[in-house]
């Protein structure tokens, strides 16, 4: 296959991203936005796109928080624009049979809402209940991407993954931004108690799960993926610091553990997420290959081999201006 690889390179996006591609002359890079109907429609058009795999969306929840509008664009009317030009092309344009073509969309498990401890794991049957602005927005898209295949036959499928980690990761979310901290030997800021459950996915594992879905699953369906791997968030950083003290011990000789920060918690923190993906194993054969201990070590061995990539993203402007704005005013609890 050729992949056309559409990204609007906001502020999470770099080129420095497609640096190491395998097979780079089977790949394509545009730079545009899912928001613009015109553009989209002529891609189709130019490229003969049969298959779309929809990751493009706002993700972070802190963000929302601070500013929910964007998350309401991009993920929400952004899906829809895109919906809108694969039903154009695939359907009322009637290019492809409904067989050739599908609409794989990229979501999260935060559209389940949050875990007490003990209950069952989600499954693809749990009822929706997101919580934060963001979750709300993946929710929204979901939903419109289901009605365009009930309503206008669009074949599509959907993974609602739990927390991704691995290289590249922009360092917003937990695990980069710890291991970035740490290595700079700046506090690690944990929210609350630390005591908050995540369900942590190798971004490998995730992309095989995708793959299978797009070679094998029925269209019309939805499979959770989950990393199995669901430790709290203060054992995450712990291990993070273990590694860490092996493989680039401060020269102070101090353990990282001692950077750790407790800080003000998130509004709203869900407390636990926790993936029942037996249905993806069940139908489709797919099981996670990275246990925790050595997706964490592969990814720090990963931040620790490419300086130059954490110097082009530190250099970015608004990633400066984001760290204070979400941590300079959050206030120290221990
Ligand atoms: P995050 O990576 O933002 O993913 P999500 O909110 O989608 O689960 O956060 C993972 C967990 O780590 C979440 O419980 C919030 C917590 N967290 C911290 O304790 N400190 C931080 O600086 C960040 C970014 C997250």
């Amino acid at each position: 296959v050729h992949v056309f690889n559409l990204d609007a390179l906001t502020y999470a996006g770099s080129l420095e991203n497609l640096k190491e591609l395998p097979s780079p002359e089977r790949h394509t890079f545009i730079n545009g936005s899912i928001l613009d109907q015109e553009f989209l429609n002529g891609l189709f058009q130019k490229h003969q796109i049969d298959t779309v795999v929809h990751f493009a969306a706002e993700s972070h929840v802190d963000r929302s928080i601070l500013g929910p509008g964007q998350f309401v664009q991009t993920n929400i009317v952004g899906t829809f624009t895109l919906l809108e030009a694969a039903r154009k092309f695939w359907i009322q344009e009637n290019n492809f049979q409904p067989s050739q073509t599908r609409f794989h969309h990229i979501s999260t498990d935060e559209v389940f809402g949050s875990l007490a401890p003990g209950e069952p794991a989600w499954t693809e049957e749990t009822s929706y209940a997101p919580n934060s602005p963001y979750a709300a927005s993946k929710a929204a898209s979901d939903h419109l991407v289901r009605s365009y295949g009930h309503t206008y036959g669009l074949p599509y499928t959907i993974t609602n993954c739990s927390n991704n980690y691995g290289p590249y990761q922009f360092p917003e979310k937990l695990i980069p931004l710890i291991i970035l901290n740490a290595i700079e030997e700046k506090p690690l800021p944990v929210y609350g108690d630390g005591q908050q459950v995540r369900d942590w996915l190798h971004v490998d594992d995730h992309c095989s799960a995708i793959h299978l879905v797009l070679t094998k699953g029925a269209a019309g369906t939805t499979f959770n993926i989950g990393g199995e791997n669901q430790p709290a968030n203060m054992t995450i950083v712990e291990t993070i610091c273990d590694i860490l003290d092996e493989q680039k011990p401060r020269a102070n000789g101090a353990a990282h553990r001692e950077l750790i920060q407790f800080v003000k918690d998130r509004p709203g923190h869900d407390r636990r997420y926790a993936m029942d993906a037996g249905k993806i194993r069940r139908e489709l054969g797919w099981h996670p290959r990275h246990n925790l201990t050595d997706g964490l070590l592969n990814t720090v061995d990963w931040y620790l081999a490419h300086p130059e990539w954490v110097l082009a993203i530190r250099k970015q402007l608004e990633y400066q201006a984001w760290l204070a704005k979400n941590y300079d005013t959050r206030e120290k609890t221990a």
